[in-house]
């Protein structure tokens, strides 16, 4: 799929369906990961691909918020984690949290390719998350991705707004609100 392409289709859609989740998929999505650039190529993220019971239920019955009721739906959640020793810190610029949103990305488009919806959430208890994943506490888990297949009917419970943004990406700053030419201006 053309990149392009795949910006134009990702969204952050919340009505899913269920859909198998491979081995050969956890890979694609690993792999996609892993090309990404990093500081010094020290590769800082980390993540726990949670496709089975019993850990799966557990994440969606004990570690979402409430409002992200809708992800209970989803086939795989992906646990995204960091430290900021894993990456370089240029006096007061630390890059473990940048290059892992930039695997992130990748991750968010190779499953958009993949037919696959994949929406980031930040509505959960990290807490939870690290006990139920055995994740030790000296990481920051930065994300969950929501990982299941676009359903094109929409629960009853879900309020305007969430009805909305299956339909309709929400609104963007302007170009020119954003981005420069030579110079900034605020
Ligand atoms: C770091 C981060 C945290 C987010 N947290 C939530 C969340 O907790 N619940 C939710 O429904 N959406 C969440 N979103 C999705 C955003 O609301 C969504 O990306 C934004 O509204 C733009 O919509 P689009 O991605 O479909 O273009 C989050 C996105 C990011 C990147």
């Amino acid at each position: 799929m053309d990149v392009n392409v795949a910006l134009e289709k990702r969204r952050a859609y919340r009505s899913l369906t269920n859909v198998e989740i491979s081995d050969e998929i956890v890979e694609k999505l690993g792999k996609a990961a892993q090309l990404m650039p990093s500081c010094f190529n020290k590769q800082p993220w980390r993540f726990v691909f949670v496709k089975d019971d019993p850990n799966l239920n557990r994440l969606k019955e004990e570690a979402l918020n409430e409002g992200n009721r809708w992800a209970k739906e989803s086939s795989m959640i992906i646990a995204v984690f960091t430290k900021k020793d894993l990456d370089c810190v240029i006096k007061d610029r630390e890059y473990y949290m940048f290059d892992t949103g930039m695997a992130v990305s990748a991750i968010l488009l190779r499953a958009t390719e993949l037919d696959l919806v994949a929406h980031p959430i930040a509505g959960y208890s990290p807490e939870k998350v690290k006990e139920i994943l055995e994740i030790p506490d000296e990481y920051t888990v930065i994300t969950l991705l929501i990982i299941g297949k676009k359903n094109a009917e929409i629960p009853d419970y879900f309020d305007d707004w969430k009805r909305k943004a299956e339909s309709t990406r929400p609104e963007r700053l302007k170009l020119k609100e954003f981005v420069f030419t030579n110079k900034f201006r605020s």
